[in-house]
């Protein structure tokens, strides 16, 4: 990420700063691993750890499904109800120990703000438009959007009325642009399939004074710790550094695509802690006479992947729509469907858009994925099945 500054940020850190009323600002320093990682300095009204009352500490329940078969599947996630709000919302499909991914479709607002103390966000928004209120300031997010949420984050997200669809994840670990897209400095190459421009931080801080009381809900140890406070968690005057949240859409990815075909790290769009996220946009296709421009029948024996489509028709799927997941999971073969690949030699572009998660341990399943498995799709690679 590169170095922003919102609000009022003195010359100098670590020195003498007073409000508009003459008192001392608060200043914190919110940085990753100890005082060696990225950082950013906020200059606060009141002290952060500032709280009115403390209230229950719930532990979050991460229900698994153990199949009783170990196939490749695919889940629905058209019928999952909408449900909760931009936090109690969120339905678990998915988990590991590096990463937890659900799908979100609120429909309440929610006037308390969160923060996630142990883990980075993503949500990638499928539907809907509205904002994510940060204590950064305000990020708008729209169709497309992935939206990146540091942990130590103070947010709460306004939609707007109509339709949200999100897929959320959750690490432990860090997310970042792929390390081999950034030179030494951490400057993204010439190379990269997006440049800085393309990620979005909020565009202005909104800084608040109101002293009524709020509600905040901090994820910490494995579960959800409530607070209220005595003022807005927004009273921050001034920020600057390189952590922050923002926006990247995947109209900003620009495809690399090749004479003949181009392996799925070429998709890459974050890297985190054991996995990868990936953006399959539409892109021209392969363009030697020769060219198979589908996948290759590939047998990731590391890692799982697993694809959300989002938009167009996905080449090497037949019967996967929009709004499915398919899981591929590791030690098993996996490729296109049979006929698939015949029907694909001379199609010179795509309109598929889908994100990809590749994770190297296992990943396990919930109930909400046994509720929506599609069991018929283990057998979809049968020639009998391939359409006249
Ligand atoms: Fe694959």
């Amino acid at each position: 990420m590169r170095y922003v500054e919102r609000g009022e940020v003195p010359a100098k850190r670590h020195v003498q700063v007073r409000g508009e009323d003459g008192r001392l600002l608060v200043e914190e320093v919110l940085g990753f691993e100890g005082f060696s990682g990225n950082e950013s300095i906020l200059y606060h009204r009141h002290s952060p750890c500032r709280i009115k009352e403390v209230g229950a500490h719930t532990p979050l329940v991460r229900e698994e499904w153990v199949p009783e078969a170990h196939v490749h599947r695919l889940t629905d996630t058209n019928p999952v109800v909408p449900q909760g709000d931009y936090l109690t919302g969120r339905q678990l499909l998915q988990f590991n120990a590096d990463i937890e991914v659900s799908i979100c479709k609120p429909i309440e607002e929610r006037a308390g703000f969160y923060r996630n103390g142990e883990g980075d966000e993503v949500l990638f928004v499928h539907r809907g438009t509205g904002v994510v209120e940060t204590i950064f300031g305000r990020v708008p997010y729209r169709p497309h959007d992935y939206v990146v949420i540091p942990r130590g984050t103070t947010y709460r997200v306004q939609h707007d009325p109509g339709e949200q669809v999100w897929l959320c994840f959750t690490t432990p670990g860090e997310i970042e642009t792929p390390k081999r897209y950034r030179n030494r400095y951490g400057q993204l190459l010439e190379g990269a399939p997006f440049s800085h421009r393309d990620f979005h931080p909020p565009p202005e801080l909104e800084s608040h004074t109101d002293p009524g009381e709020h509600e905040l809900t901090v994820r910490v140890r494995g579960g959800l710790q409530q607070f209220v406070l005595d003022h807005h968690p927004f009273d921050v005057v001034g920020w600057d550094g390189y952590v922050y949240p923002y926006t990247f859409n995947t109209d900003d990815f620009e495809p690399i695509s090749g004479r003949i075909h181009q392996p799925p790290p070429v998709h890459q769009t974050f890297q985190g802690q054991n996995f990868v996220i990936c953006s399959f946009c539409p892109r021209e296709l392969d363009w030697d006479p020769q060219a198979v421009a589908l996948p290759y029948h590939h047998s990731n024996v590391q890692s799982e992947e697993a694809i959300y489509y989002v938009a167009g028709q996905f080449g090497s799927r037949r019967g996967v729509d929009v709004g499915m997941v398919t899981l591929h999971p590791s030690g098993l073969p996996h490729g296109p469907q049979p006929g698939l690949v015949e029907a694909s030699l001379g199609v010179r572009r795509t309109e598929e858009l889908a994100v990809m998660w590749d994770t190297f341990h296992p990943l396990r399943l919930t109930p909400l994925a046994r509720e929506h498995d599609q069991p018929g799709y283990a057998l979809s690679w049968s020639d009998d099945l391939v359409e006249a």
